[in-house]
């Protein structure tokens, strides 16, 4: 899934830092939080290598991919694809909101996709209540739907704002396609403020990768949270936002993320803390290792990527610029 944030490419970073501040061999079964999970693939990661993994967020899009891959076996039933696949499109809730066809003034799925993914979101509930699905293929499908449906939308990369004119990869007709069903032990995945969470759990490794600016998720993500819920939402404005009023992270604001961090390192009740953070963060680095410090042994680890900017008209006249990705580690005393 194309997210903000996603540690997809920092895999090998993270894990090659973990290893060194740990000595945890590959294949020592220990316990590992991914408590900002976003799109799981860290927390997928981690099972694949045998961890027990908790996943949680804020957001209930990503708990449901998260459910999906942290907790679901091969239990699940893997022979309804073709069957919702084959549905007929309906005028549901996205395609009387977020269509343009509907008269609805968006323009975030084509108008067929957008029935199609109404179709099916109906289709899984149906199944759910009449006890045809059990709640774990209810989660493999539902977390399928967000993943796969994000690849159509007509969007710039968020949900913030659509695009007037269909692009070319949200004109293609939707197919529902599976996410995997990832080998290893059976995990957690919760739905809370992480601060709220941190009280009721324990373990070996915590991974904490924030948001590092004031974008909310729920902003961007309206439309993936509205599909996951299907909960008939009022929705206002040019981009038929749901009220997110309950959802904004304390994390996203200068003013307050210094203590809420503060407050959950504090808490924390793991052996080993990561926190992933770049250069252009809210917080300040001074600021994160004044804050690790307090509470055990510091280190940090960075890695740089060139950013490239292409020229407009051709490949030519290219220009780089650096960000730095920290991965910040305290082993936590007295834990
Ligand atoms: C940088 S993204 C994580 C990306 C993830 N590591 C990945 O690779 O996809 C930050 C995530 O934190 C979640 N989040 C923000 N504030 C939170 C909070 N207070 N409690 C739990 N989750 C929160 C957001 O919804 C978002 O999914």
């Amino acid at each position: 899934m194309n997210y903000i944030g996603s540690k997809y490419s920092l895999l090998d970073f993270l894990h090659e830092t973990v290893k060194k501040v740990t000595n945890y061999e590959d294949g020592t079964p220990y316990s590992f939080a991914d408590l900002f999970a976003g799109t799981g693939v860290v927390g997928a990661y981690y099972r694949g290598l045998g961890c027990k993994v908790l996943s949680n967020d804020l957001q209930y899009y990503s708990f449901v991919v998260n459910k999906h891959l942290i907790e679901n076996t091969d239990s699940v039933r893997t022979d309804l694809l073709d069957h919702l696949n084959s549905l007929p499109g309906i005028d549901g809730f996205i395609y009387n909101n977020y269509c343009a066809g509907s008269g609805s003034g968006r323009n975030y799925f084509t108008d067929s996709n957008g029935r199609k993914c109404d179709a099916i979101r109906t289709e899984l509930e149906k199944l759910l209540k009449a006890n045809e699905i059990d709640k774990d293929t209810y989660f493999y499908y539902l977390a399928s739907l967000i993943n796969s449906i994000d690849k159509y939308a007509n969007t710039a990369s968020v949900y913030g704002a659509f695009l007037k004119n269909i692009k070319k990869s949200a004109a293609k007709d939707f197919i529902l396609e599976p996410l995997p069903i990832v080998n290893g032990p059976k995990g957690k995945a919760y739905n809370k403020d992480i601060n709220e969470l941190v009280n009721e759990i324990e373990g070996d490794v915590l991974y904490l990768d924030p948001p590092y600016n004031e974008r909310q998720y729920c902003a961007n993500y309206h439309v993936l949270e509205t599909i996951a819920k299907y909960d008939n939402p009022t929705v206002k404005g040019v981009t038929g936002l749901r009220n997110y009023s309950d959802q904004k992270s304390a994390f996203c604001s200068a003013k307050t993320v210094c203590d809420v961090f503060e407050d959950l390192i504090k808490k924390a009740k793991f052996k080993y803390i990561f926190l992933s953070y770049n250069n252009e963060g809210l917080m300040s680095l001074d600021q994160i290792k004044d804050i690790m410090s307090k509470y055990g042994e510091y280190s940090f680890y960075t890695k740089t990527y060139r950013r490239f900017k292409a020229d407009k008209d051709e490949n030519r006249n290219i220009s780089a610029n650096e960000t730095i990705e920290y991965l910040h580690c305290l082993v936590k005393k007295d834990s």
